[in-house]
């Protein structure tokens, strides 16, 4: 079995970390499966929202730590990764932001690169029962996933710093509490309320929902004056859209509209 699988349904691409006996644990087939699969999110306009998670009822316990040290040159998907040095933070969406939505649907670990990645995804249900955690301090490693920049940048920083610095385990309540997790669900509905939040941004224009996910992250770190400046830029070129005449269109005529996504 793939250690990834990307499944589609309708306009919503699922991709699922499939290593349940390692809980997601990344291999080297997982994360090149993870860099194919924002590509072909990305690439494919018949796709407009991806819902990013784990089999076997976890998320993922982060890097593989019985094979970080290990030789693994006789692994066939090491040649990929020496052809490529960037293809592993590709992989973890270190050094790449999708241009579509991508929706985590935490149930059981999240732990290490699984907190990391969190971070990159734009929509966050947790199940009741998730556990999140930042442990690679615990484990004398570095959080290279972007933690150290990005986890101040979304919950209060004394917070960030307790996770980083003890890399304790936090539960889904307190993930919630700051905002690391926009919803807590009951055990075993993340992925059904994940898909139904990605269905529903895919039935809106998908000029629309690109343009304005990337005036979010490109105006977050500019002053106000800078950041209304680039809304103009990004947001004024969806009114010339095809999508923005059928969806006032489709008011007017009392129907659902029907988004070409240009
Ligand atoms: N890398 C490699 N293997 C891992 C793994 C990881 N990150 N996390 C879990 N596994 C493996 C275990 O070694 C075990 O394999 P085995 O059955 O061959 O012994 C299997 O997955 C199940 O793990 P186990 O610990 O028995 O399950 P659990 O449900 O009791 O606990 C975790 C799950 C995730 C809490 C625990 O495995 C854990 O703490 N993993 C490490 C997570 C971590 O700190 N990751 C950060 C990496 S930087």
């Amino acid at each position: 079995m793939a250690h990834l699988t990307l499944e589609r349904d309708g306009h919503v691409a699922i991709v699922t970390m499939n290593r349940p006996e390692a809980r997601n644990a990344w291999s080297l087939e997982l994360m090149a499966r993870m860099a194919d699969a924002w590509d072909t999110i990305d690439g494919d306009p018949e796709i407009r929202a991806a819902v990013f998670t784990g089999a076997g009822g976890n998320f993922c316990a982060g890097a593989d730590l019985k094979l970080m040290h290990a030789d693994q040159s006789d692994n066939p998907w090491h040649k990929r990764f020496k052809d490529d040095p960037d293809l592993h933070w590709r992989a973890m969406l270190r050094s790449r932001r999708l241009a579509k939505p991508l929706i985590a649907a935490v149930e059981g670990y999240a732990l290490g690169g699984g907190t990391e990645i969190l971070q990159c995804t734009d929509i966050r249900v947790a199940a009741e029962s998730a556990v999140f955690g930042l442990t690679e301090a615990a484990l004398g490693l570095f959080p290279l996933g972007g933690s150290t920049v990005r986890l101040q940048r979304q919950i209060p920083r004394t917070v960030a710093l307790e996770m980083l610095l003890t890399g304790r385990r936090v539960s889904a309540q307190e993930a919630l509490s700051w905002g690391l997790v926009g919803r807590v669900v009951p055990e075993g509905q993340a992925l059904e309320t994940a898909r139904q939040i990605a269905q529903q941004i895919a039935a809106n224009g998908p000029v629309a929902v690109q343009a304005i996910k990337k005036s979010v992250y490109e105006s977050a770190d500019l002053d106000e004056a800078e950041g209304l400046a680039l809304e103009l830029a990004i947001g004024g070129p969806v009114f010339k859209t095809r999508d923005a005449r059928e969806g006032p269109k489709a008011f007017a005529e009392r129907r659902k509209p029907v988004f070409e996504g240009r």
